[in-house]
C-alpha cells in the first residue's frame, strides 16, 4: 500500500532567530515509516525538523511550519491509500512574525498567536481523502474520552493515544505504550515496547483494516 506519514514537531517562527516548537523527536513517525517499508509498502514521509536519519527507501519531504506541512500533505495525500498523522503540529503560530530580531525592551513581551490549520482534521473534509486515516493523540488526562472524541471529529478509522504525562514513554523516549481506539468501537492496548515494535504492531493492524 502507499502510505503518507507525518512526523516530528513543527517550528513556528517568532523573528529571524526564534521559534515556538515542542518536544516531539519524530521517533514514532520514523519508526512507522521503517516498519511500513520493511513490510513492502511505499512511504512518503512528511517531516518537521528532527535529528534522526531518514529511513532508507522513503520519499522524505522536509517542512518547518504547520502551514508548510499542510501544503505538503495537500499536495501528496491524493496518491496515498493510508495516511498516518503522527506529527506534533503546533496548534498556534505567531500572528505577525517580526522581520528583525525582537529587542529586549519592556519587562514583559506579549505575542499574539493565531490558530494553525488542523491537517488531520482537513484530510476528509478538505482534501477529500477516502483511504485509511490514522490519527495520534497525546493526552495528559481523560485519555479514552478525548481520544474517541478526536477519532469521530476528525473522521479517523483508528486513533492511537498515548499518555504524555508519563515520563517513561512517548515524547523523546525510545519506548511507547499506546491505546488504540477503532471507529467500530473496539479498544486495544499495545503494551510498553520499543517504538519500532509498536510501529510493527500498528502497521499490521492497518494491513488488517485495509
Ligand atoms: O487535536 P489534536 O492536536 O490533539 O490531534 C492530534 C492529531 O491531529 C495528531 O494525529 C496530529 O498529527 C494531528 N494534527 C494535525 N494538525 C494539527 C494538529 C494536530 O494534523 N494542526
Amino acid at each position: 500500500m502507499r502510505f503518507l506519514i507525518t512526523a516530528g514537531p513543527t517550528r513556528e517562527p517568532i523573528d529571524p532567530v526564534r521559534y515556538l516548537s515542542n518536544r516531539s523527536s519524530g521517533k514514532m513517525g520514523y519508526a512507522l515509516a521503517e516498519a511500513a517499508l520493511g513490510r513492502g509498502h511505499e512511504v512518503v514521509l512528511i517531516s518537521g525538523p528532527v535529528n534522526i536519519p531518514a529511513p532508507d527507501g522513503a520519499t522524505v519531504v522536509r517542512v518547518e511550519t504547520a502551514q508548510e506541512m499542510y501544503d505538503a500533505v495537500a499536495e501528496r495525500i491524493g496518491e496515498a491509500e493510508v495516511a498516518i498523522f503522527c506529527a506534533a503540529v503546533a496548534d498556534y503560530r505567531v500572528a505577525e512574525v517580526a522581520g528583525e530580531k525582537i529587542k529586549k525592551t519592556g519587562e514583559t513581551l506579549t505575542l499574539t498567536l493565531i490558530k494553525n490549520p488542523d491537517i488531520l482534521g482537513s484530510a476528509r473534509s478538505v482534501f477529500g481523502f477516502t483511504g485509511l486515516l490514522i490519527g495520534f493523540a497525546a493526552e495528559t488526562e481523560k485519555l479514552a474520552e478525548h481520544a474517541t472524541g478526536k477519532l469521530l471529529r476528525k473522521g479517523c478509522d483508528l486513533l492511537v493515544a498515548n499518555d504524555v504525562s508519563r515520563s517513561d514513554i512517548a515524547f523523546d523516549r525510545d519506548e511507547n505504550e499506546v491505546e488504540l481506539f477503532y471507529r467500530d468501537g473496539r479498544h486495544e492496548t499495545l503494551a510498553r515496547a520499543s517504538k519500532r515494535e509498536i510501529a510493527e504492531g500498528l502497521v499490521e493492524r492497518v494491513e488488517e483494516l485495509g
